[in-house]
């Protein structure tokens, strides 16, 4: 009796239709790529952890998102053997992120065995290499340029403008002020650094280049290989992460000159532009994967308001960070969506690479109330922010070579004279500036405050006595 109620139950479960359960229709993935070697090497390469990470990313949104057996299989996407219609990757040419995508997608579309296998005219059947490996073509991001191998983070972006407003924040009081209040904890790493950095680099202005080349030592080198291991102490480590953060950051985003977080616009259209295309073929294209490094999170992070959601995003992702922008519904039946207003975008970031039972956590965009967006909400605020075509780059940058010079030449003419400057997105700046400079002090207070407590510093009011400036600077200095 017992037996048969619970089997009807089941039955009557299984027979009822969907009704409430929320249908992804897409989604756009950015990751950042696995561990590799340092960067103040050069020539920097995707370790073997590294390719593990982004394979095991990959793996968990085959079972998110691809595989039959998943409440959030993306509707209509081919279940084992990919359909390269519904997906596009790409990545800037650089070898790690090239390499980490490659892996990533291993990861999403595994081997399939003899599925993978094509029938010849003659009656031959022929299996793909390696159990059925399956190919899926990944494009060179030509637009988003920041790449691995290259110490200085604006270095290969290439946007006159954005490497000058990044170069300002050398000037800036924050930076300034960190530079000589951490002078000592820098050059007190010098055991460790020798041989790597000049004396004359140790210093904050190396910030991330330090912490990286510790953090790679820390991962792959014995205590024969990094003699000083030992100085490298949790309070030590947590400083400098903190301190790169801070600087990375900063160098990638600035609430009051947006051009500085070119690289996050240019990430802003291509995911505009990617989930624009799955509403517009009515779900043809399914899956976007795009690679990059942590400058180009760093920009989007600033340019979505994310640390308004979480002062976590102004820290360095770990490897294998990824984030996703899943086009979701509640509308039912299996139709793609006939009105746009029906979908709406959840964003979802997780840090570092995704294992065992862990999955992404949502956040809230733009500082927004829901962790849910509507399409049209979204993508009016995304297209604020977005840099979609090079003709706006072009404009954005101030660049006038390269791939700019054809639009350069054409500058004189009214209709697109007023896109140039720095204000290429109109009048939205001045409500964004605001918006951003609250964000941007909450940041650094935040920032201030972890700092603060991680490494044990105070901060002293000093008034300048200068007459040339009657502001209050904060001064920092290392607690004994
Ligand atoms: C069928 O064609 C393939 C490719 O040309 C060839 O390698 C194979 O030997 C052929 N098989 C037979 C049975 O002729
Ligand atoms: C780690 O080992 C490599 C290879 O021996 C070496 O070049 C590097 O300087 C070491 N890193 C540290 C932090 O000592
Ligand atoms: C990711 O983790 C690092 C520490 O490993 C932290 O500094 C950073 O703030 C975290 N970022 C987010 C968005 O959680
Ligand atoms: C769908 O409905 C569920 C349950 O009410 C809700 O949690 C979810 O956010 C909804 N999703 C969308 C896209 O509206």
């Amino acid at each position: 009796m017992r037996y048969s109620i619970q089997s009807s139950l089941l039955l009557a479960a299984t027979l009822s239709p969907v009704v409430d359960a929320e249908r992804v229709l897409g989604a756009y993935i950015f990751a950042r790529h696995g561990d590799r070697t340092p960067k103040v090497f050069g020539n920097t390469q995707l370790t073997d952890l590294g390719y593990r990470e982004v394979f095991d990313v990959g793996s968990f949104y085959n079972k998110r998102y691809i595989s039959s057996e998943s409440s959030k299989q993306i509707e209509g996407i081919s279940a084992d053997v990919v359909n390269p219609k519904q997906i596009s990757a790409s990545a800037p040419s650089d070898a790690v992120l090239q390499n980490s995508a490659t892996g990533f997608l291993q990861g999403i579309y595994p081997p399939v065995g003899k599925a993978a296998s094509q029938t010849l005219g003659n009656g031959t059947s022929v299996e793909a290499p390696l159990n059925g490996y399956q190919l899926i073509q990944l494009t060179a991001a030509t637009t988003s340029k920041n790449a691995e191998d290259g110490i200085w983070l604006q270095g290969s972006s290439g946007c006159q403008k954005a490497m000058v407003s990044s170069n300002n924040y050398f000037k800036s009081d924050m930076y300034t002020a960190l530079l000589s209040s951490t002078k000592s904890f820098y050059q007190s790493l010098s055991p460790m650094l020798d041989g790597a950095f000049s004396s004359a680099d140790m210093t904050f202005k190396n910030a991330y280049t330090i912490f990286d080349y510790l953090n790679v030592g820390r991962i792959h080198n014995s205590t024969s290989q990094f003699p000083h291991k030992s100085d490298l102490t949790d309070e030590v480590y947590h400083q400098l992460i903190a301190l790169a953060g801070s600087h990375e950051f900063n160098l990638a985003y600035d609430s009051s000159d947006e051009v500085r977080a070119i690289d996050g616009a240019v990430l802003a259209g291509e995911i505009l532009a990617g989930l624009g295309e799955t509403i517009t073929t009515k779900g043809k294209s399914k899956l976007n994967v795009g690679f990059g490094s942590y400058g180009t999170f760093f920009s989007l992070f600033g340019l979505m308001q994310l640390p308004a959601a979480s002062v976590d995003f102004t820290g360095i992702p770990d490897y294998a960070s990824s984030m996703v922008f899943e086009l979701v519904t509640n509308s039912s039946g299996t139709d793609f969506p006939a009105d746009k207003s029906d979908i709406s975008v959840r964003f979802m970031f997780h840090n570092g690479t995704i294992t065992g039972s862990s999955e992404p956590t949502a956040y809230r965009l733009y500082d927004q109330k829901s962790e849910l967006l509507s399409w049209d909400e979204f993508s009016s605020r995304t297209n604020e922010i977005a840099v979609g075509s090079d003709d706006e780059w072009c404009a954005k940058c101030g660049n006038t070579d390269g791939k700019c010079s054809s639009f350069a030449s054409t500058s004189s003419n009214p209709g697109s004279a007023d896109t140039s400057g720095t204000g290429g997105s109109g009048m939205s700046l001045a409500v964004a500036g605001v918006i951003g400079a609250m964000v941007t002090l909450a940041v650094i207070l935040g920032l201030q405050t972890i700092f603060f407590l991680l490494g044990g510093f105070r901060i002293t009011k000093r008034t300048k006595a200068s007459a040339e400036s009657l502001s209050t600077d904060i001064e920092v200095e290392k607690e004994a």
